[in-house]
């Protein structure tokens, strides 16, 4: 099978990483790729937002089997397209991608179907926004319909933060057309969790949960971000909550979108937030999480890529995934500046040392390969470059691993946060 990655980042890597192995796959390229993904397929300078460049690359390369990384080109209708030329795709519709390219249709399907969530209320009037803020008083949550990179998201703590966040929204247009339409939530409390399911417009197959960590700073502070690192399992999600998280959350989202006319395949990614045992969704993605995929890359003894295409077939009915008992864990290094503009072209060195360390795996994400000094070398090109990965018997395990390998990059234009997996950790040292 001819394979196509669609995207960039340490995701796409982890993906391609795991896709090539499969003796079902005969070639894999990747649009547009990075410098550590050219280790593992045939990148091509086509870039994950040209569609119409993607199409006519698939045709020209006979293309069998596409597998799409990222949101945008899926809201955009990449998938759409791809089935009308005849190429099979890993993916949602754009209809169905709505459960992530807007907050608004979310939340409206989820009240329809009575799947647990924040109350809320939709406004495209900014009177009308402030004046639900203050019927319904501080903490809450304000967010931008549309897609913003992961940052239409203002967590206030009083009604005048929440007032200012709707105008920095809805009339300076600090997030472009995303905020013509705002969502305006109750602020849950709780533990987070990510949880993933791959799904085939009518059956469900669940992933291993992973929790990430969205602030820049230890301790989880400052600024929030993509996600500065991850590990899987998740210790909050056992069998008992996976199974309950599966009943009332994914299962009724999937038999919803199918009986509303626009079932979903593709990944479902599920931001919950768990309070005393009880799950609540924070929102849907369409797609793996980055840098979730990462941990979850290195925990699967399966072939990914049969389940990928029995995902686009509707054929998940009877199918299975074998996990590793062991631990992952994801620490992402990024270039100095992020999450604000981040500083690019900066060296990196020691990636061979940092490999050798025994279980551990560097996904690449902004990264480029440039001639420096007569030679060639690696060079940051993004805010996240680097998802230094490891695993282990435990959590703990895992960590020592990844931050051995993460002290053996030498890169002075890049950091990372040294307490990824805290929580988890932080538990296996209690039991
Ligand atoms: P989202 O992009 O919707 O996942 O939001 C980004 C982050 O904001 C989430 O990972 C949570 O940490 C936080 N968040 C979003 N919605 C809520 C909510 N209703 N209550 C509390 N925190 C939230
Ligand atoms: N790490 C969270 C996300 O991919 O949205």
């Amino acid at each position: 099978m001819r394979v196509l990655v669609v995207g960039g980042g340490g995701r796409e890597h982890a993906l391609c990483w795991s896709l090539s192995a499969s003796p079902l796959c005969d070639a894999l390229y990747c649009a547009p790729g990075n410098a550590g993904i050219a280790d593992v397929a045939t990148c091509v300078p086509i870039s994950a937002d040209d569609i119409d460049g993607l199409i006519k690359f698939s045709k020209d390369e006979k293309i069998d089997f596409v597998v799409v990384g990222p949101e945008a080109p899926l809201v955009a209708g990449l998938v759409d397209k791809l089935t009308h030329e005849g190429i099979k795709a890993f993916g949602p519709s754009a209809k169905a991608a709505q459960l992530e390219g807007s907050k608004g249709f979310m939340k409206d399907l989820l009240q329809r179907h009575n799947i647990p969530t924040a109350w809320y209320g939709r406004f495209k009037e900014t009177d009308a926004a402030k004046a639900f803020i203050s019927e319904k008083g501080a903490p809450i949550v304000v967010k931008a319909d549309g897609l913003a990179a992961g940052k239409g998201v203002i967590l206030c703590q009083t009604v005048d933060e929440a007032h200012a966040a709707i105008d920095t929204m809805m009339a300076d247009k600090a997030f472009g057309d995303a905020g013509d339409e705002v969502v305006i939530e109750e602020f849950l409390q709780g533990e987070e969790a990510s949880f993933f399911a791959i799904v085939d417009g009518e059956h469900a197959l669940p992933l291993a949960a992973a929790q990430d960590h969205k602030a820049v700073g230890e301790g989880d502070t400052g600024p929030n971000t993509g996600g500065m690192g991850a590990y899987s399992p998740a210790p909050i999600v056992d069998a008992a909550m996976q199974e309950r998280i599966m009943r009332e959350i994914i299962l009724p989202t999937v038999r919803g979108m199918a009986a509303e006319g626009c079932p979903f395949k593709g990944v479902l990614f599920a931001g919950l937030m768990i309070d005393n045992g009880v799950p609540k969704t924070l929102e849907f993605n369409v797609r793996f999480g980055d840098p979730e995929c990462q941990a979850l890359m290195a925990r699967l003894k399966s072939d990914l890529l049969p389940a990928l295409v029995a995902a686009a077939d509707g054929q998940l009915g009877h199918f299975d995934l074998r996990w590793h008992d062991d631990a992952a864990i994801v620490v992402v290094m990024a270039a100095n500046g992020y999450p604000g503009t981040p500083e690019k072209g900066t060296v990196i060195e020691g990636l061979d040392e940092a490999a050798k360390v025994d279980n551990v795996t560097v996904f690449h994400a902004g990264t480029k390969t440039e001639a420096r000094d007569g030679k060639s070398a690696v060079v940051a090109n993004g805010g996240r470059v680097l998802g230094v990965t490891a695993t282990g018997k435990t959590v703990t395990e895992a960590q020592a691993r990844a931050y051995q390998a993460v002290d053996a990059i030498k890169w002075p234009g890049g950091f990372c946060r040294r307490d990824i997996g805290w929580r988890a950790a932080a538990r296996e040292k209690a039991s």
